[in-house]
């Protein structure tokens, strides 16, 4: 505690020269801190380090613990459990002049040791509080593990499944992807910071990172501002709204700049149109690649564009460590942008209480007791399940009756570390559950034969005879394929959006056999699957489930839970049709089979394989009766629109009733339909239920064309149904 001394007795001073009025105590106290700090220990607070934690276990390189001792860090990441940071963060806290605490930062992702299903699959459960309370979960488990940060929530709207990182989202749509960023940031942020149980978030990738052209990462982003505010930028602004500590910038240039020297993003839009007073963290190395981006020549350079757009902490490159201090010197910067930026950062760490206790997170007792509980598991069971997606069901193949031959097959069968999917915390393989042992738990191992049947991407096709021949046995097969975990997440685009490797001929080989083609889809990204569409009996959507996706999945195909995710991503018929998502702009030539000068291809329909917001159930869900008073209406009323959902089927469901809006005309094109709201109800066999929305004139508004924000007076029609396809609309107008 010697060190932390100067510190504390600043504290207790108040140091009141250098309060400023009317700041808060943590300002005050932030600027007691900074006025003791030399340029190159408020240099050093700005600078963001990995350890080298491998497989084995933690490491640090020496130089990094003697840059810990001199003060030049001010936070690590990619160290994590209570006795590692705890040393670490004792060097900075005791070895240090000043004692200021470090940040543990640490991409949690989806989970810590419990692994819930990847975001997109979360997402696919439309269980706003499932997906905030796995949030909490993994934040619990991480700051068990002396973390004090989590880089997430990932809030890039996807519209290209080429795009590897789709998995790490919500998907597609920008209205979802505002719900979905503000519970995951409640989830990880809680009520109070203060509480040694939650995490800094960090909403990621600033800006525009998931419009790469042609889906490959890290490729460059060119938007209309239109597009950018309207598809993009929201659920940053929707997670620091919800109170976002910190954010991180993207690896892309954005309209000729690159996110990490934008100021646009970073200050006219960021701090001064949504008043952001988080602190700002590059991506891996960004500082220096925009070298690579052609915007600036050398590092000292990029450092001077990083600082003056925004950038308050350079992750990993030590570009700020080596030049800001001479960048000072010659007058190429103001010292002002520094303190500015540091007094952010530490607003952060006072914020998580460590001025007060740097060692609150250092609970080595509390690991054992929160990672992988019961309950934790229980809860990544919960939304694993409500993550799943039924694509087919013909002649109510699923759910399995109580078979006694099942033959289960495919290369994602027992593979427990593709369950885990990519950026999976300090998740473990051998903790997970695979559909393998999920359905010999539901049914008896002894009526589980598996086979492989093939790798998931060699071509090796020698097992596909076994698989066929024990096909010939069975009542029912059940296939899993897809993609390993490796092949979504960072540096995972892919041009085709095919199963790899034989898959697809191990699939036909066995529908050959006659026998019912139950087919289970591992994968972080919509995949173009027609054949499947069509020749699978029964075809199940299960992204990467995490640790409990075994048994999430034989719930759902025994029945034991009838499925209830829906897509948050459309389904191309193939990647000619990519990005399609189901919000476009209306074009002039909308297609007509009849008219060739219309906008569609010659060999495929313009429609997708599945629609956004799709999914099936095991009941069989009727719509009817859709109404909205009043018809016409003024921006002080509220139109009510309902419509009645009735269970015609013979078991129950839960069904994902979906609002959509089309603006028939506007100062700008608009598009084609707008998810507005959804619902789920569960309804028993023959059970009706009146669903309701309530519609209001800021929910109709847009970026103008005059630049303003608003509704405009005009017609607007509304859909409600079970997907972004359905016709079913009535027509109301808004008069001013
Ligand atoms: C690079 C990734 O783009 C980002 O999402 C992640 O948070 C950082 N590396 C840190 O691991």
């Amino acid at each position: 505690m010697r060190r932390f001394i100067p510190i504390l007795l600043a504290l207790w001073l108040g140091l009141p020269g250098l309060v400023v009025a009317q700041a808060g105590l943590w300002d005050r106290q932030v600027d007691s801190i900074l006025s003791l700090m030399t340029l190159t220990e408020k240099i050093g607070q700005m600078n963001l380090l990995t350890s080298d934690w491998v497989q084995t276990g933690p490491s640090l390189r020496p130089s990094y613990l003697a840059d810990i001792q001199a003060g030049r860090v001010g936070a690590i990441f990619n160290a994590h459990t209570a006795d590692y940071t705890c040393e670490l963060q004792r060097l900075a806290v005791e070895e240090t002049r000043l004692g200021i605490p470090l940040l543990f930062g640490f991409d949690v992702v989806h989970g810590y040791k419990t692994i819930f299903p990847m975001p997109i699959g979360e997402a696919a459960s439309w269980d706003l509080a499932a997906i905030e309370g796995a949030a909490r979960i993994s934040t619990r488990e991480a700051a068990a593990a002396g973390l004090h940060w989590t880089f997430a929530p990932m809030v890039d709207i996807a519209r290209d499944p080429r795009w590897g990182r789709m998995a790490e989202g919500a998907g597609e749509d920008t209205w979802y992807g505002n719900e979905v960023a503000r519970a995951r940031v409640r989830g990880i942020q809680g009520q109070d910071l203060a509480d040694p149980q939650t995490l800094l978030a960090c909403v990621k990738h600033y800006a525009a990172y998931g419009a790469a052209q042609a889906g490959r990462d890290y490729h460059t982003t060119d938007l209309s501002e239109q597009t950018l505010r309207e598809v993009y930028l929201p659920p940053f602004q929707a997670a620091i709204e919800a109170g976002a500590a910190t954010i991180m910038t993207a690896f892309n240039d954005l309209n000729g700049i690159p996110a990490t020297g934008n100021r646009f993003l970073l200050d006219q839009i960021l701090r001064q149109e949504w008043g952001f007073d988080g602190f700002v963290v590059t991506d891996y190395s960004s500082i220096p690649e925009m070298i690579q981006h052609g915007i600036v020549g050398d590092t000292a350079a990029a450092a001077a564009l990083a600082l003056d757009a925004g950038v308050d902490m350079d992750m990993q490159a030590s570009a700020y460590y080596y030049h800001l201090a001479r960048l000072v010197a010659e007058g190429k910067i103001d010292e002002g942008q520094i303190d500015a930026a540091v007094r952010r950062i530490l607003r952060a760490k006072y914020a998580l209480g460590l001025f007060d206790d740097p060692y609150r997170y250092c609970q080595p007792n509390q690991e054992a007791a929160v990672w992988l509980s019961d309950a934790h598991r229980a809860a990544a069971r919960d939304i694993a399940r409500k993550s799943l997606v039924l694509l087919r069901n013909q002649g109510a193949t699923l759910p399995l009756r109580s078979p006694d031959r099942i033959l289960l097959t495919g290369p994602l069968a027992d593979s427990q570390r593709d369950m885990l999917g990519s950026w999976s915390g300090a998740g473990e393989a051998e903790s997970c559950v695979t559909l393998k042992t999920g359905l010999e738990t539901r049914f008896g191992a002894e009526k589980v034969r598996f086979v492989p049947g093939c790798g998931i991407e060699d071509g090796d096709d020698q097992g596909i005879a076994a698989a066929v021949r024990a096909a010939r046995r069975a009542e029912v097969i059940v296939a899993a394929v897809g993609e390993s975990a490796a092949m979504s997440g960072e540096a995972a685009s892919r041009s085709e959006l095919d199963l790899p490797g034989v898959q697809l001929e191990l699939l036909q080989a066995l529908k050959a056999t006659g026998k019912p083609l139950v087919v289970v889809v591992f994968s972080g990204r919509a995949l173009a699957l027609p054949w499947l569409a069509e020749q699978a009996d029964a075809l199940v959507m299960a992204w990467f489930p995490g640790t409990e996706g075994g048994h999430a999945l034989a719930e759902v195909l025994s029945g034991d839970y009838g499925p209830s995710g829906r897509l948050p991503v459309t389904v191309p018929r193939s990647v000619g049709q990519v990005p399609i998502f189901y919000n476009p702009k209306a074009t002039g030539r909308p297609m007509d089979p009849q008219q060739k000068y219309t906008s569609k291809y010659l060999d495929v329909p313009n429609t997708p394989l599945f629609p956004f917001g799709y999914g099936l159930t095991y009941g069989e869900m009727v719509y009817e009766g859709l109404q909205a008073e009043p018809s016409v209406f003024d921006p002080s009323q509220t139109v009510t629109v309902s419509v009645t959902v009735t269970n015609r089927g013979p078991q129950a469901g839960t069904e994902t009733v979906q609002l959509y809006v089309r603006d028939l005309v506007g100062s700008l094109t608009r598009p084609v339909r707008e998810l507005k709201g959804f619902q789920q109800v569960t309804l028993a066999p023959g059970e009706s239920r009146v669903v309701t929305f309530a519609l209001r004139a800021e929910d109709l508004a847009f970026l103008r064309r005059d630049g303003t924000y608003g509704a405009e007076p005009g017609h607007f029609d509304l859909f409600i149904g079970p997907h972004a396809e359905s016709a079913e609309h009535v027509r109301v107008k808004l008069v001013p």
